[in-house]
């Protein structure tokens, strides 16, 4: 009969008077032979001490159920079909001046901020999460922009749109570039090689960084991005990009509360760091990013049009801005306004689209009989 008594070392002690050796946040250090076996009780969101190559015991079902139901979401944007949007983007009157100036603004803010998203992620966030079941979800997240980078490709190739002029909106538009600018500098902290986390200071650093791109960039700016989109799709214009924007927004509704919820723990496991005047800096970047998104409203839609214009895209992101601020526990920042977009929440139900995934599924299960020749 095997005996298998070796395989399951039990905890020893330290010997008193020996620190405890500093916590692998990255899971690239040396393997710790023989050492404990990890616990539940172990795992944390930041500055954990427990081996961050271990997934089980999962810890934070909530990040396991949202990586799942990010699986669930799978598409590519080459699915969706381009016809009506070529159709209408080279017909002479199909759009207007201000809509084909609104839907450029808007393309060109998408494409490079799906770039700096991802990078956030993969060069900032996962380096200091130093838990597994989270950092499986990160990795589902990084393709996730891919594939929306991948859209913004797609749908430039398709109508054969300047892609130079497109993908340096973020440096040419000086709307676009405050936006990207005000996101950067919290990556550009945590992407110093120096930086660790494990002080208040530090781990605040951390926290602003992931108010800046879960909240107000994804959960922010986005929503104005789709709202816009959204409501040209709904006066059936440019439906196929309208189509893949949903998928986006479904897409980005989960990682907003993948980071609402990463926020939250972080703040239940420390208490410490969220100070009064932290909760007061928090809510400041809120009202600033509004404030940003409010100039880009005015630069993206001077004029406006059929229902949308900058006016209403700045109280869209008023009332999203509070809704964020419950979201973390925080007092509003503005004062309590009307959703002016009501029908956005109706474009998150993709229950009611056309048979868009059952057709992939069946295309996917043929793709799936492998030949190796
Ligand atoms: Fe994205
Ligand atoms: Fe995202």
């Amino acid at each position: 009969m095997l005996d298998w008594s070796d395989t399951k070392p039990v905890a020893r002690p330290l010997p008193p008077n020996i620190a405890a050796p500093a916590a692998d946040a990255t899971g690239l250090g040396a393997i710790e032979r023989g050492a404990a076996r990890v616990s539940v009780d172990e795992k944390r969101m930041i500055n954990a001490r427990a081996d961050v190559n271990q997934l089980l015991p999962l810890k934070y079902k909530w990040a396991w159920e949202k990586y799942l139901a990010g699986c669930n979401n799978h598409w590519m944007p080459t699915e969706v079909s381009m016809q009506a949007d070529i159709a209408l983007w080279k017909s002479r009157d199909g759009l207007t001046e201000d809509e084909r100036r609104m839907l450029k603004r808007n393309l060109g803010f998408f494409a490079a901020s799906e770039s700096l998203v991802a990078n956030n992620i993969v060069l900032a966030i996962y380096r200091h999460l130093t838990n597994p079941e989270c950092r499986q979800y990160l990795l589902r997240q990084a393709f996730e922009e891919a594939v929306h980078t991948h859209t913004f490709q797609y749908i430039v190739e398709s109508l054969g749109l300047d892609d130079g002029e497109l993908f340096n909106m973020y440096r040419e538009v000086p709307s676009i570039t405050d936006k990207a600018a005000w996101a950067l500098k919290h990556t550009q902290s945590l992407d110093d090689p120096a930086f660790a986390t494990g002080t208040p200071e530090a781990d605040q650093q951390f926290l602003r960084d992931l108010v800046a791109f879960y909240v107000v960039f994804e959960g922010m700016w986005f929503y104005t991005g789709f709202a816009q989109i959204l409501s040209l799709g709904r006066r059936n214009k440019m439906v196929g990009i309208a189509e893949q924007y949903q998928y986006i927004l479904r897409d980005e509704s989960l990682h907003l509360n993948f980071g609402i919820d990463v926020i939250n723990q972080i703040k239940a496991e420390n208490p410490h760091l969220w100070t009064p005047a932290f909760q007061d800096e928090v809510r400041a970047m809120l009202a600033d990013a509004a404030e940003l998104e409010a100039a880009y409203g005015r630069d993206t839609i001077p004029r406006g049009f059929l229902g949308l214009n900058a006016a209403l895209c700045e109280q869209y992101m008023h009332f999203i801005a509070n809704r964020r601020c419950a979201q973390l526990g925080l007092a509003p920042v503005f004062a309590e306004v009307e959703n002016p977009f009501p029908w956005m929440s109706e474009a998150m139900d993709l229950k009611k689209e056309k048979n868009f995934f059952e057709t992939r599924v069946i295309e996917y299960q043929n793709g799936g009989a492998l030949a190796w020749d």
